[in-house]
């Protein structure tokens, strides 16, 4: 080993891992260390940059908290989240989007029909939808998971004193595979950039702005869970979300409330909008 140069390094640092041969974990270590040593030799990497790339990794470590995933967001930017998101993609289910970094996973259970609004200020929309399977088939006791910012762009969970559990909830679907509660129209809202993730954008000359979205993670016994968002048709930064989460069938439209017009499900508030959303489950591997 005293006698590798710059090219058989890299057959020398696999070979030291006691890897079982042809798994899993050797083909993607093997990947990362092949990877990792062609750019370092591709780009003729200094010391300076070297050190510059692990004092950022650094400071993302540094900044993080249970509330502040900073590392999901240097994913999120750099579209490695949208890209394990597009590769994990089951045909006839409803496509994937990103997790991002202020999902928790401990969110309380909610009746149908409750309102997740908290008395925040903001247009009360009606958010309705199934989840069924590939063969259309609805599944009843589907969990829904939701998360989103307020109509200010924000998430409690950015904010001090604010409850970290608004404007979350956990649903169960009915026998008819739907679900149904209020909530308020989230604006758009820029990622945090005060950080290191921010430094980068900025050195790229990149905006933070995503476009107004609601998270959703679905679940159902036998089916492939999906972590996924819905956008909203003619709203602001739809082409240029700053962590490549939109696709075109995770667009809704948000229609007011007709006059006298009966929503057909209980809720807590009286909605001014509605927004229809179904999904689509894959049977598990
Ligand atoms: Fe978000």
């Amino acid at each position: 080993m005293r006698d590798i140069d710059q090219f058989t390094i890299t057959q020398a640092v696999k070979d030291t891992f006691r890897t079982e041969k042809g798994s899993r974990f050797e083909q993607l270590l093997h990947g990362l260390i092949d990877h990792l040593h062609d750019y370092t030799r591709e780009n003729r990497l200094t010391h300076e940059e070297w050190m510059r790339v692990l004092t950022f990794l650094y400071d993302c470590g540094r900044i993080s908290t249970p509330e502040r995933h900073e590392f999901i967001l240097l994913s999120d930017v750099l579209g490695f989240s949208a890209l394990v998101d597009m590769i994990n993609s089951r045909d006839g289910a409803t496509e994937g989007s990103n997790l991002g970094p202020f999902y928790v996973d401990d969110a309380p259970r909610m009746p149908l029909g409750a309102d997740l609004a908290a008395g925040r200020a903001g247009v009360c929309v009606l958010v309705r939808g199934k989840v069924s399977d590939t063969r259309h088939r609805p599944l009843a006791g589907a969990i829904v998971d939701t998360w989103q910012a307020d109509a200010a762009g924000t998430y409690p969970i950015q904010e001090q004193g604010q409850d970290k559990m608004d404007l979350r909830g956990v649903f169960e679907t009915d026998d008819k595979g739907e679900f149904w509660y209020t909530t308020v129209l989230p604006r758009p809202y820029t990622v945090p950039y005060d950080g290191p993730v921010g430094a980068l954008l900025r050195a790229g000359d990149r905006h933070a702005w995503r476009p107004a979205h609601l998270h959703f993670i679905l679940r159902a016994p036998g089916m492939s869970s999906i972590t996924t968002e819905v956008f909203f048709e003619n709203m602001e930064y739809l082409d240029e979300d700053a962590v490549f989460g939109v696709r075109s069938s995770l667009i809704a439209r948000v229609r007011p409330v007709r006059e006298g017009e009966d929503p057909g499900v209980t809720t807590r508030r009286a909605p001014e909008a509605v927004v229809e959303v179904d999904f689509v489950l894959a049977p598990a591997d």
